[in-house]
């Protein structure tokens, strides 16, 4: 991995709330540092940038330039589709689809960062005022890989990153194009939980002895039987919880159907 050259990755901000990059400063392996200093170079991004304003999107032109064919493009955040008013969400002027478009013309590979921007997230949730779409929606010519998650675990962000530097191609994928090393198991698979769901005994309530007492969280509306996401083996924050095991149940955060497909607190 050392010996490889640093790809150029230039990060596309949408329709986001930063949360995916909040995510991925909490990268231990790597951490944020060794990646951007080591790894790869990030040569646009608008949290974590030096640069602004024109001198910000001179970097993303000279990047394509440098690097046609073989830079990365990192998409976090949905985008207001064509048929949209491009008003809805601008970056430098310009719509968030005429970026798009003429950042990943030629690019590499696509990786979609967050459900926003893999399956359309709260900006698409009903009654969808933006015209909100997915990467996969818009971009058709591309490896796209998708990196669900409200936010993603940082290291599956990182990982995915790591895998394309090592080898030169995207790892193998599910239905929704999500890697399948972190999306390959669903949550209740991997649930320490579980045993108590397979016996029978279930929380009815927040503050009920099955809850004190740990038991499933499938009746306070547990998402993890329908949940692809390495939370229940990976954690969160270096391995500290996730959670379930902080006595919440899984809200399906991964998945497309995350904010429209039934209530956060009704059981399935
Ligand atoms: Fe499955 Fe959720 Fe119960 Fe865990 S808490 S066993 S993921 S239903
Ligand atoms: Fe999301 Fe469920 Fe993990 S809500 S953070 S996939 S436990």
């Amino acid at each position: 991995l050392e010996a490889a050259r640093r790809p150029s990755v230039i990060w596309l901000s949408f329709q986001e709330c930063t949360g995916c990059t909040e995510s991925l400063t909490r990268s231990h392996a790597p951490t944020l540092e060794d990646l951007i200093l080591n790894i790869i170079s990030l040569d646009y991004h608008h949290t974590l940038q030096a640069a602004a304003g024109e001198a910000a999107e001179e970097a993303r032109f000279q990047a394509m330039a440098a690097n046609k064919g073989e830079y990365l493009v990192i998409v976090d955040g949905s985008i207001p589709g064509p048929d949209s008013n491009p008003g809805f969400s601008t970056v430098a002027g310009h719509s968030n689809y005429d970026i798009l478009i003429e950042t990943v013309e030629h690019a590499a590979a696509v990786i979609a960062v967050g459900t926003c921007a893999a399956f359309g997230g709260l900006p698409q949730a009903n009654p969808n005022p933006t015209g909100a779409r997915s990467v996969m929606d818009l971009v058709k010519d591309k490896p796209i890989i998708n990196v669900s998650g409200c936010p993603p675990i940082p290291m599956a962000i990182t990982g995915v990153l790591a895998h394309y530097l090592t080898f030169g191609r995207l790892p193998e994928l599910d239905a929704y194009r999500r890697p399948l090393a972190f999306f390959g198991q669903s949550i209740h698979d991997r649930c320490y939980r579980r045993p108590f769901y397979d016996r029978g005994l279930f929380a009815e309530s927040f503050d009920d002895e099955g809850a004190k007492l740990g038991w499933c969280l499938y009746r306070l509306g547990c998402k993890g039987p329908s949940t692809y996401n390495a939370c229940a083996t990976m954690k969160w924050n270096e391995g500290t919880s996730w959670p379930i095991e902080s006595g919440h149940p899984c809200l399906g955060c991964s998945e497309p159907s995350f904010w429209d497909a039934g209530g956060f607190y009704e059981p399935l």
